[in-house]
C-alpha cells in the first residue's frame, strides 16, 4: 500500500525533481546529496559526487557540448564554474535565475579556480527575464546606478560585498568591546530624552495622547542610558539603530544609522578615552582587512582606487590648534575659521590632509558648543570641554565623544541656566549617589564602512538607506 503510494507520488512529481542518488527521494527531501555554500565548496579540499548547490546564475556561456555557468550564493565575491552537458535542456536557464544543481566536486583544470562542479542535475527554480533585470551580464553598474534598485541591487557583486563586510564589522565591533570586558546594554529606541540638544528629533506619533504621558521621540543616541548604566559596570555599550530628522542631503547623513556607544567609569583623561576609541577603529580595521580581503579588494579595486585606510598612525591636535591652521588658509573655506565656530566638514577634511591623510584626534572644544553634559575644563580665557571628535580621511568626523561633567554642582548650574533642570533630575541623581568620573564616545557606523572601504555616499554602506526627501522601500 504504501510503495503504490509513493509510486502514485513519483509520477505526479517531475522527473528533473528526483536526485539523481538512489534513494528515489526528490530533491527536497534527499539526505543523500551533501548542501553545501559556494564558500565551502570554493575552499573545499575534498572532491566527490552528490554534491548540491543553490544559488543565482552570474553568468551563462554554451561551448560546443557544453554549458559554463557561474554560481553565487552570497557566501562569497567568487561564483562556482558549474559544467553543464547541453542535453541536459535546462529551460529557462539565464543571467539572473536561481537555480539547484546536484553533481560532483571535481579538482579544476584552469588556474581560474581550484574546482567545479560538473552537473548531473539542474533545476531552474526562478526564472529572470534579462531583458527587464535592471542589472546586465558582464557590466559593471556603478553604485549611484544601483541604488535606485533597493529591493534587488543585493544581487549584484558590489552590494554583495558591502553587506559580508557589514555583517563582518558589525560581528568585529561587539568582539571588541566583549573581549575588552564591556557589558551590552540595549538602550531604548523609543525615549524621552534629546540627549545631543540639537532638535532633530522624530516624535513618536501614539493614537492615544495619554499613552506615554510624556512626549516620545526616537533616539538620537544611547549615551544618557549608557551613563546610568557606567553607575554600576566599568565598562558598557551598546550598538543599534538612532534617528536624527536633519535636513540634510550630505553624503554623510542618514536619518536612520547605526552607532557604536562606549561609557566607561572611573576614567580621568581624554588620552583614556581616545586609547579605546583607537583600539576599537584599528582592531575592527584589522580584523576586516584579514577576514573579508576578497571583498574589501573589490572597493579597492574598482571602487574607490588607490584608497587604502591608514590605520596605522593617528593624529591629535586641539580645537585651538586646529583654528589656527584653518584660519591660516581661510580663503579656502565658505565658512568661518574663528575660534568659537563648529568645525564644518570641508574644515574637517583640510585637517585631515594637513595632517598626513591619517585619522585625526580634535580635542577641547569651545565649552558652549558642546552640550550639557561635556566636563568643564574650567580654564581661561578660552574656556574649553572636555570633548573630542575623530576626524578621518574621506569622511569628517567619525566619531564624536567627551569626559562627562560628574560634579554635581557644575552639572546643577549649567542645567539650571538652560532650564533643563527638572528634566534632567533624574541624570543629576546620577551624581548624587556614588558618582565617578566617565565619559565616552560614539562611531557612526556607516561612516566607518565609508571610511575603510573608500565609498563616497554614506547611503551605500547600508541595505535600506533612510535619509530626508528619501525613504525608498
Ligand atoms: O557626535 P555625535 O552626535 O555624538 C553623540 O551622539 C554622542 N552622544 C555619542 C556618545 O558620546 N555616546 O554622533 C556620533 C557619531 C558621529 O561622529 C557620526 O559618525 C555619527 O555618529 N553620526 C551620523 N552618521 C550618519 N548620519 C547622521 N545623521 C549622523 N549623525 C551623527
Amino acid at each position: 500500500m504504501l510503495i503504490r503510494a509513493l509510486t502514485l507520488f513519483r509520477r505526479a512529481v517531475p522527473a528533473s525533481r528526483f536526485c539523481p542518488c538512489a534513494t528515489g527521494r526528490t530533491q527536497q527531501y534527499c539526505t543523500s546529496a551533501k548542501n553545501i555554500s559556494i564558500r565551502d565548496a570554493l575552499t573545499s579540499l575534498d572532491t566527490g559526487s552528490n554534491i548540491r548547490i543553490r544559488g543565482w546564475v552570474r553568468s551563462v556561456r554554451s561551448q560546443k557540448n557544453h554549458l559554463f555557468l557561474h554560481v553565487s550564493d552570497g557566501s562569497s565575491l567568487q561564483p562556482l564554474q558549474v559544467i553543464a552537458n547541453s542535453d541536459l535542456n535546462i529551460r529557462g536557464l539565464t543571467f539572473g535565475c536561481a537555480v539547484d544543481i546536484t553533481g560532483s566536486l571535481e579538482k579544476s583544470p584552469s588556474q581560474k579556480q581550484k574546482v567545479e562542479l560538473q552537473a548531473q542535475r539542474v533545476e531552474v527554480v526562478g526564472e529572470c527575464d534579462p531583458v527587464d533585470f535592471p542589472f546586465k551580464i558582464k557590466e559593471r553598474h556603478s553604485l549611484e546606478y544601483i541604488r535606485q534598485f533597493p529591493h534587488l541591487r543585493c544581487r549584484t557583486n558590489s552590494f554583495g560585498s558591502l553587506l559580508r563586510i557589514r555583517s563582518e564589522a558589525a560581528a568585529a565591533i561587539h568582539s571588541y568591546f566583549r573581549d575588552n570586558g564591556f557589558v551590552q546594554i540595549h538602550t531604548p529606541i523609543i525615549t524621552s530624552n534629546d540627549c545631543e540638544g540639537a532638535g532633530e528629533l522624530f516624535q513618536v506619533e501614539v493614537k492615544n495622547p495619554h499613552f506615554f504621558s510624556v512626549p516620545a521621540y526616537l533616539t538620537v543616541s544611547g549615551q544618557l542610558h549608557l551613563e546610568v548604566m557606567a553607575g554600576a559596570f566599568p565598562a558598557v555599550y551598546t550598538f543599534g539603530p538612532t534617528f536624527r530628522a536633519e535636513n540634510s542631503q550630505s553624503r554623510r547623513h542618514l536619518a536612520e544609522f547605526y552607532m557604536a556607544e562606549a561609557e566607561i567609569s572611573f576614567i580621568e583623561s581624554l588620552e583614556d578615552l581616545m586609547k579605546v576609541m583607537e583600539d576599537l577603529f584599528k582592531t575592527s580595521t584589522e580584523h576586516l582587512l584579514s577576514q573579508c580581503a576578497e571583498d574589501m579588494g573589490l572597493f579597492h579595486k574598482f571602487i574607490s582606487p588607490g584608497q587604502r585606510v591608514r590605520h596605522d598612525t593617528l593624529s591629535i591636535i586641539s580645537y585651538t590648534e586646529a583654528i589656527d591652521i584653518l584660519s591660516r588658509n581661510s580663503e579656502q573655506f565658505t565658512f568661518k575659521t574663528e575660534w568659537g565656530c563648529d568645525l564644518q566638514t570641508e574644515h574637517e577634511k583640510f585637517l585631515v590632509k594637513h595632517c598626513g591623510n591619517v585619522p585625526v584626534f580634535v580635542t577641547d572644544y569651545p565649552y558652549d558648543l558642546k552640550p550639557f553634559y561635556a566636563r568643564d575644563n574650567q580654564d581661561q580665557p578660552r574656556h574649553t570641554a572636555a570633548a573630542v571628535d575623530l576626524l578621518v580621511p574621506g569622511v569628517g568626523e567619525l566619531c564624536g565623544g567627551s569626559l562627562r561633567e560628574e560634579r554635581l554642582e557644575l552639572l546643577k548650574t549649567r542645567l539650571a541656566r538652560a532650564g533643563l533642570e527638572d528634566t534632567y533630575a533624574w541624570y543629576l541623581q546620577l551624581r548624587q549617589f556614588g558618582s565617578v568620573p566617565h565619559g565616552g564616545f560614539g562611531m557612526g557606523f556607516e561612516r566607518y564602512l565609508q571610511c575603510v572601504l573608500g565609498v563616497k555616499n554614506i547611503k551605500d554602506t547600508i541595505p535600506f538607506a533612510r535619509s530626508s526627501r528619501s525613504c525608498l522601500l
